[in-house]
């Protein structure tokens, strides 16, 4: 898709000639002259009962007479915000995106001059709407004639427009990207598929790329990593890939993704319902490889490394086994007490080959526990960490990326429940709390470094009728890593 700036028309909207243009609305009542600018359409149609100026409403026109565009649509907003104009766009374009509109023009009326992050808004909006699973899918439907969007301003406001659609738009490639490897099954999605998915990107964007088999997974001593792997014969993949952007003796943000490709619980066997969503364990790897993305788009002046432990947790004779003990890189002995909990132990491992690059900090994104689903839904991800300034931050970027996040506690007292007898830490604590004492688990390997941790179990795809990956949080984890090389 293709997105532009357009100066509003000083001949009024009426003479804007384009497929379909979407009037955004805020404030209680018409905004003055937007009625008289569609010919009375707008005043006839709250007369009619057909809209009202309330967040969720909106009105679809077909060649209205008294404008030179095909489609008129109209959508309230619930104020001035990013926010409210992102919920406004996506509700038009749920109606808009099944016609046959190539153009698009997006007006806001009613509230105070438009920002960067209403552009970038917009361009979140339109990539969500438009994107289509269809690869393993032939049969899906063809996916919205929607191409350019153009958006109105007044001349003022263009530079700093221009580089909200700039940003949006590598945001938005990053989502689709991480939407469409996390919807990929299981069987298609494989860690050797994310690997040379990796590669892929380094080859596109210039990022140094490394990625390990088994055996060296072994040599490097990853055993709590390779304790998951065992149990498939998939072959598993450690990927590190490196984006210089800073200088050199900077020190790197290091994000790190779970990239479970399906999680049967291993010899733990989950419950059989909705098992097929497992394949979206993986969710966290594809955020970072679309923040990736999103960062090889944008080139900000900081350093970035990603690392992705990957594999299937399958249940087999040569599958760990509860009661199991193995010794993670960082010298660490680990009771596997519960086969299921297997994120924290790939996870482990890649925090401690973290350590190497020396961070500034680290980031580790990871679908880890159903219990963080219950303590915060499916609205905002978990934030755990125990570095201030860095939580900070992190809810800061996701204020600004409109990516929901939510600091959750790490007191000492959570960590308890993983005394094991037969090993220097438990995989497992009792049922209370899960998605802290899983935290707890991973805080136990980030001593060397400030550490932040994203539980998006509840957010990184949605179930039922909407089925699939969101792509969340490549916009949190961008803004972080774009505020960082501001700052
Ligand atoms: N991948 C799951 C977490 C998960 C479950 C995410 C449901 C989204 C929806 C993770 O590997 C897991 O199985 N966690 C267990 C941990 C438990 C055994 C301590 C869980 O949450 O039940
Ligand atoms: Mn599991
Ligand atoms: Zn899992």
């Amino acid at each position: 898709m293709d997105f532009k700036i357009q100066l509003s028309p000083a001949a009024g909207l009426a003479n804007l000639t384009t497929d379909a243009l979407l009037v955004v609305l805020v404030g209680p009542a018409a905004p003055a002259g937007m009625d008289k600018a569609v010919g009375g359409l707008l005043s006839d149609a709250v007369k009619q009962g057909d809209f009202e100026f309330k967040a969720g409403r909106c009105l679809y026109l077909h060649r209205p007479a008294n404008l030179k565009a095909a489609r008129l649509a109209f959508a309230a907003a619930a104020d001035g915000s990013a926010k409210a104009f992102k919920t406004a766009v996506a509700t038009a374009l749920g109606q808009l995106k099944a016609l046959g509109v190539v153009d698009l023009a997006v007006a806001s009326f009613g509230g105070e001059a438009l920002t960067a992050a209403h552009a970038e808004a917009l361009v979140a909006a339109s990539g969500d709407a438009v994107y289509l699973y269809r690869h393993t899918k032939p049969s899906a439907p063809v996916a919205p004639k929607l191409a350019n969007v153009s958006l109105l301003a007044a001349k003022a406001q263009v530079a700093a427009l221009t580089k909200g659609l700039r940003q949006g738009q590598a945001v938005a490639a990053g989502v689709a990207l991480a939407r469409e490897f996390a919807n990929r099954p299981g069987n298609h999605a494989t860690p050797s598929y994310l690997a040379a998915e990796a590669k892929k990107l380094g080859k596109q964007f210039g990022f140094k790329v490394e990625v390990f088999d088994r055996k060296q997974i072994a040599k490097i001593g990853m055993g709590s990593f390779l304790a998951v792997a065992q149990g498939s014969d998939e072959p598993p993949r450690f990927i590190v890939m490196q984006y210089h952007g800073g200088a050199k003796a900077q020190a790197p943000v290091v994000l790190v993704g779970k990239g479970i490709t399906f999680d049967s619980g291993g010899i733990s066997l989950k419950p059989g319902a909705e098992m097929d969503e497992m394949k979206f364990d993986m969710g966290g790897a594809a955020s970072v490889l679309g923040t990736m993305r999103a960062i090889g788009e944008l080139r900000p002046k900081v350093n970035v490394v990603a690392i992705i432990p990957s594999c299937e947790n399958m249940p087999s004779s040569r599958a760990v086994k509860p009661g199991d003990v193995v010794r993670s890189l960082s010298g660490q002995t680990i009771e596997i007490l519960n086969t299921d909990a297997e994120g924290r132990l790939i996870l482990c491992d890649a925090l401690t080959y973290a350590e190497r690059f020396k961070p500034g900090a680290v980031v580790d994104v990871a679908t880890l526990t159903g219990a963080c689903v219950i303590a915060l839904g499916h609205h905002n991800s978990g934030l755990f960490s125990s570095d201030d300034a860095l939580a900070s931050e992190l809810l800061a970027a996701s204020r600004s990326a409109l990516d929901p996040a939510w600091r959750m506690p790490l007191d000492d007292e959570y960590d308890e429940g993983l005394k094991s007898h037969f090993a220097d830490v438990a995989n497992l604590a009792g049922r209370a709390g899960g998605a802290i004492t899983a935290a707890k688990f991973l805080q136990r390997f980030t001593a060397k470094y400030p550490w932040a941790h994203l539980d998006i179990a509840g957010t990184a795809w949605k179930s039922g009728a909407a089925k699939g990956a969101t792509g969340r949080p490549v916009p949190l984890l961008t803004h972080f890593v774009l505020a960082r090389a501001a700052a």
